[in-house]
């Protein structure tokens, strides 16, 4: 069987293509919508899987053309991420993966982080009660709990059907092997250079004498080793034994807090996906910890009544109810979202389309609604930059949306000498003090403060989308607080604006999340008309650099796989 791999596009060749029109319109005030069917992204028959990385994309894709199903197409992807995405693929950090079977059933696995049993409310404060810059970020003190081979071997125990060595062999060998840099990874390999010494008492290999150039060949030897105890050995390869030894030794060299007794102790948790509809379609994404699932339902919900399609895509009209709904939503996640298994999460409330409808009311198109003036809702009856997303569709139809973080760039930075990977810096992702905000600018309080063994709020949005009961599309994206909004305006841009899944992932994006009080947007997000009304009627527009890495596949009406991969990365789709 013919295989293929699709690499995206560069960005700027989309950026055209979808801008065109908008572009030649720019001195009017209304970007015109691209049309449909223009440009569809790779397209395959049977199975698909678009990631992060070329290579990982074809280790999933085999899998399933061996007959494995799309579970064990992502425990291979997953562990195929670790070696060639080390940025942010990994065995050292969490995730979540949210599912739908051929036959409708749905579920999700939270592979998700802890913090420490050490770990207390105030770790990341001095005696003065002042959030201590960088504790939460880099080195060992950031990292949390790893989940993630707790969550694959879970995942396969439950849904696999391909015996577990074969899964994570194929990581073995590309770790053994060596992959090849592209440009990209090996820049950021060498603006991590000075991160990776000062956080690590010995050089990790990804240090080099000189710089890394695109074309190197990266070959991760102890990593390998690593992950063949994990073939060999399971949950054991990682939690017990020579690779917890090697944490646990890490940890006490460089004055963490992560002991045998967490390791031990660390349990992905099965959890029920949120689930909603925007119009005709069925949205099931991820609960809490996560507020990927909520904040998207909440953003679809407070938008459905605005005919968005007749304002146009990134017309002013658009922007401003989208922003409107953001900082909202923004606004109730800092007050009520955190870990359900430690805080009461009103989810019902949350979700009540009452409640969503009522925040809306103080919207108005003629200007801005501060964000000063707007705090979380008051709910009725109340008591109380580096992540990976990867999307597969098997050939029977069963679908898994995946997103897996260490959550900065490398994570805290600190490699495990000896064992070959990074641990992650979560502990970032909790509210480090009330009204304190993160390395993403979000704020949280009690909900979301730290507590042994707790999970942190997490903004990672894997989502599975029906139409009429069948699979429409599979979708989700890194970008620490950007991935709600982003992972909405994918689906607002196939839904309302009739664009290709390609399109849809690579056509420019903007972002507000309450706080900060900014409206961001890529540069070409928002026409210059439409910047100048927007302006005028008290938004504060903020351009910055390209953000989020959307790995999507659509069901097109004829049942073939359409790939959207991110021209903003590496990625790339996989498919027969
Ligand atoms: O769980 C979260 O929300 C964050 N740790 C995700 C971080 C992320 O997406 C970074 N990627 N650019």
């Amino acid at each position: 069987m013919f295989t293929r791999i699709y690499r995206s596009p560069k960005l700027s060749g989309w950026l055209l293509f979808i801008l065109l029109p908008a572009l030649l319109n720019s001195c009017t005030t209304q970007p015109n919508a691209v049309t449909a069917d223009a440009s569809r992204g790779y397209t395959a028959g049977q199975a698909m899987v678009v990631s992060a990385h070329p290579e990982a994309s074809r280790v999933g894709m085999e899998i399933m053309r061996k007959g494995g199903n799309a579970y064990d197409a992502t425990v291979a992807t997953q562990f195929a991420l670790a070696v060639v995405f080390p940025v942010a693929g990994n065995i050292g950090g969490g995730g979540f993966t949210v599912f739908r079977n051929a036959d409708g059933k749905i579920g999700s696995i939270d592979y998700r982080e802890t913090a420490p049993l050490r770990a207390t409310e105030t770790m990341y404060q001095n005696n003065n009660a002042d959030v201590i810059a960088g504790l939460s970020t880099d080195g060992h003190l950031a990292a949390g709990v790893p989940g993630t081979v707790d969550g694959m071997v879970n995942l396969h125990q439950k849904l696999g059907s391909l015996p577990w060595a074969e899964l994570v062999q194929p990581a073995i060998d590309l770790a053994r092997h060596g992959v090849i840099l592209t440009e990209k990874e090996a820049v950021g390999l060498n603006t991590t250079r000075e991160a990776f010494l000062k956080n690590n008492n010995h050089k990790p290999y990804l240090v080099k004498e000189s710089e890394w150039k695109a074309g190197d060949t990266l070959r991760h030897a102890a990593l390998a080793r690593t992950l063949e105890r994990i073939r060999d050995k399971g949950r054991e390869g990682f939690y017990a034994g020579e690779t917890a030894n090697l944490l646990v030794q890490e940890m006490e060299r460089g004055n963490g807090i992560i002991s045998h007794q967490d390791l031990a102790a660390y349990t992905s948790v099965w959890r029920e996906p949120v689930t909603g509809t925007y119009k005709n379609y069925k949205v099931i994404s991820m609960a809490p910890p996560s507020s990927g699932g909520i904040a998207l339902l909440q953003l679809l919900t407070m938008v459905e009544p605005y005919n968005l399609s007749k304002y146009g895509w990134q017309s002013a009209e658009a922007i401003q109810v989208i922003t409107e709904a953001e900082r909202r939503v923004y606004a109730d996640r800092a007050t009520y979202l955190g870990d359900p298994d430690f805080v009461s999460v009103p989810q019902n409330e949350l979700l009540d389309k009452g409640y969503l409808q009522n925040r809306m009311h103080t919207m108005q198109l003629q200007k801005a609604t501060p964000s000063a003036e707007v705090a979380a809702g008051t709910l009725p009856m109340y008591e109380s930059e580096q992540t990976t997303h990867f999307s597969i569709v098997d050939p029977a139809g069963n679908a898994v949306s995946t997103t897996t973080t260490l959550n900065g760039s490398y994570g805290s930075k600190v490699m495990v000498a000896g064992a070959g990977f990074i641990l992650n810096n979560e502990m970032d992702d909790f509210s480090t003090k009330p009204g304190v905000p993160n390395m993403y600018g979000l704020v949280g309080n009690a909900a979301n403060a730290i507590a042994p063994g707790k999970r942190m709020l997490s903004s990672m949005t894997p989502t599975i989308l029906e139409k009429d009961g069948k699979l429409f599309m599979v979708v989700g994206t890194p970008g620490g607080s950007t991935i709600i909004t982003s992972v909405f305006q994918a689906i607002i841009n196939v839904l309302e604006h009739n664009m290709s899944m390609q399109q849809a992932v690579a056509a420019p994006r903007f972002h507000h999340q309450w706080l900060p009080d900014v409206v961001q947007y890529e540069p070409d997000a928002i026409v210059p008309g439409v910047q100048t009304i927007l302006k005028s009627r008290g938004y504060n527009l903020e351009v910055r650099k390209p953000y989020g890495r959307i790995d999507a596949i659509l069901v097109l009406p004829d049942g073939r796989l359409e790939a959207g991969a991110d021209p903003r990365g590496d990625d790339a789709a996989a498919g027969f």
